[in-house]
């Protein structure tokens, strides 16, 4: 290039910097100019603008997010023009243990209808109903069989169906081996930081494999042509991908794990690491709620495989094809169907606390999730005591409620952490208790979502302190559910919802005497701050909602098909070698990037 050029290239740059640079500042000082006058005479387009900025600047806040994705208003509409317009005539298939509704025989004959107590559900379920998609699972309720159609089908959701569930059965030994032994004892262990010791039985890894098999028969049997759209769901599914893209090979299979990813000194204990990994690289593209979580498979596929990585464009080569590795932070449907059904905030209280006697003038603490040693509920009790032991005015002011769904109660681990919370929440209630007053209260059964959505409009804290969290969605919905911008979150740092509602009370469950002084702060946080803080979370919450979450990745999983279509069309030409010539995947060469699907 000429001086001449070289300096035209530089004035450019500059200039184009200069515009940004200016573009932002006005639309900062907008945003805070209609800030200061908000209160005098707001107009529509102010609004508008104001509006359009406030997302932009928070696109901007938000690590890695593209600023587009802000201005686009997700909801189950705009995910079905997603998938009309960028992947036309794509059958979506979702497939994940749990199933979104169980049929379960109640003791007098009948059917009852349960909805599992499962972060996953919630946020899956509205997206397979704005796909009308199939959705997969195995059919564990008692009732299950009887009312599936002879391809053991039925339509869901009851009243209102709008897609397929199709059910896997699977034996005793099965369940036995691949959910209770490899998946819960092997996998969810080893991926949490809960000092937990996996344990790794061969025949468990056997049973994994022959059910993640069985279900990959489920998944070419649904199919209705060799392009579908296959979400796979979870840890409990590691080998899947690999034995759909056999079957299938032009498939895209987005795959999502739900629980953390360990560093890679950690992933090595697993003896059967490598197949695990060669499972996961039969994706299209495999997603992580952190990009902590993604960086850490990463350096995993790096230590044990064969491949190339290209971190710039977060893709990985093996064996010939392309898998993306990218973070896309789950959420929760926005606005929340059930809550329009539900009684005010007031009423709410009204209830709860007649139902579980709490007295009128205690501040009411709640934490509700699975019965699992990952979520901290012994931690949860522990500064709870240390609240009572460091600040004796609170004894008698606040009542905890725990609701713990039992979850894998056969297993030895859980029925110890039942054990160990019954016995903590009776002795924390002998010492500090009194007749009328009992600081914990424990209710370990399964409720109903409308149930726990009352429980969130009726609190005052809500404790969510897990050890090690993917996302962690109780924290979303229970900002969710508080219309009137009240109440005060605490949320566990090792929790990946952490990483997004910051306007939280974040605690280190590890360290008691931090917990109780933020359960302290929250208790005695006046109306106003709760209302900033809530109002904030409440917008974070809204704008990246659940159909974000599943938008994001079909627009990346639609650019993928049309790469690997143009890749196909233009396999038999030579190309050109250098940049020109590497215009379809510039990051790998062109044999791999015929991978790409
Ligand atoms: O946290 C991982 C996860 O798969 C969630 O997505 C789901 O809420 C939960 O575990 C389900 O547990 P289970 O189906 O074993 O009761």
């Amino acid at each position: 290039m000429t001086q001449y050029g070289v300096d035209l290239f530089l004035v450019l740059i500059l200039a184009s910097l200069g515009l940004s640079a200016l573009a932002i500042f006005i639309s900062i000082s907008r945003h805070r100019r209609h800030h200061s006058r908000a209160a005098v005479s707001p107009t529509s387009s102010d609004d508008f603008a104001t509006e359009t900025a406030r997302k932009v600047l928070r696109e901007f806040e938000k690590n890695g997010q593209s600023v587009d994705a802000a201005l686009v208003t997700w909801s189950p509409d705009t995910l079905r023009k997603i998938l009309a317009d960028e992947l036309p005539d794509a059958q979506v298939i979702v497939v994940s243990n749990r199933e979104p509704y169980i049929h379960n025989e109640t003791e007098d004959g009948d059917v009852e209808l349960v909805v599992p107590a499962s972060g996953l559900v919630s946020a899956l379920e509205p997206i397979t109903r704005a796909c009308a998609g199939t959705w997969i699972a195995y059919g564990g309720g008692t009732a299950d069989r009887t009312v599936v159609d002879r391809n053991d089908r039925v339509q869901v959701p009851p009243g209102n169906p709008s897609y397929t569930l199709r059910r896997v059965w699977l034996s005793d030994d099965e369940y036995q081996g691949y959910y209770l032994g490899f998946a819960n004892e092997g996998l969810w262990p080893l991926c949490h930081i809960a000092f937990t010791r996996p344990i790794f039985r061969e025949s468990d890894w056997e049973a994994y494999e022959q059910v993640n098999r069985k279900f990959a028969e489920t998944v070419v049997a649904e199919a209705r042509n060799e392009r579908p759209i296959v979400l796979v769901q979870d840890y409990h599914f590691a080998l899947l991908p690999r034995m759909i893209r056999e079957r299938l090979p032009e498939a895209i299979v987005i795959t999502f794990w739900h629980i953390p990813w360990p560093n890679s000194e950690v992933f090595s204990i697993c003896p059967w690491r490598e197949r695990i990994l060669d499972g996961l690289l039969g994706s299209s593209i495999v997603g992580f709620h952190t990009q902590f979580h993604a960086n850490n498979f990463t350096e995993s596929v790096d230590r044990f495989m064969e491949s190339r990585i290209e971190r710039a464009d977060a893709a990985i080569s093996y064996g010939g094809q392309v898998t993306l590795v990218h973070s896309y932070p789950i959420s929760i449907e926005w606005p929340i169907e059930l809550l329009k059904a539900l009684p005010s905030v007031e009423e709410c209280r009204g209830r709860v606390r007649k139902r579980f006697r709490i007295p009128a003038d205690a501040k009411l603490c709640v934490g509700v999730e699975r019965l699992d040693y990952t979520k901290g509920i012994l931690d949860r009790f522990h500064a709870l005591e240390e609240l009572f032991i460091r600040h004796p005015e609170t004894v008698g002011n606040v009542v905890f409620l725990q609701i713990a769904a039992p979850s894998r109660g056969t297993l030895p681990a859980y029925r110890h952490l039942h054990e160990e919370c019954l016995r903590y929440a009776d002795e924390l209630n002998q010492r500090y208790g009194s007749k009328s007053y009992r600081p914990v209260v424990m209710v370990a059964e399964h409720h109903s979502q409308a149930a726990v959505y009352e429980l969130y409009r009726a609190a005052d804290i809500c404790m969510v302190t897990s050890l090690h969290d993917g996302m962690n969605l109780v924290a979303k919905e229970f900002v969710a559910s508080r219309e009137d911008e009240q109440g005060v979150l605490l949320l566990s740092t090792f929790a990946g919802a952490s990483r997004e509602l910051l306007e939280a009370l974040i605690v280190n469950p590890y360290d008691a005497a931090m917990m109780s002084e933020a359960m302290l702060q929250a208790l005695t946080m006046g109306p106003d701050e709760q209302h900033e803080r809530m109002r904030r979370m409440r917008e974070i919450v809204r704008d990246n909602n659940v159909y974000r979450w599943a938008g994001s990745m079909l627009l990346d999983a639609a650019r993928l098909r049309k790469r690997g279509d143009l890749d196909r069309v233009t396999a038999s030409y030579e190309r050109p070698t250098g940049p020109a010539g590497d215009n379809v995947v510039s990051m790998f060469e062109r044999k791999q990037a015929v991978g790409f699907r």
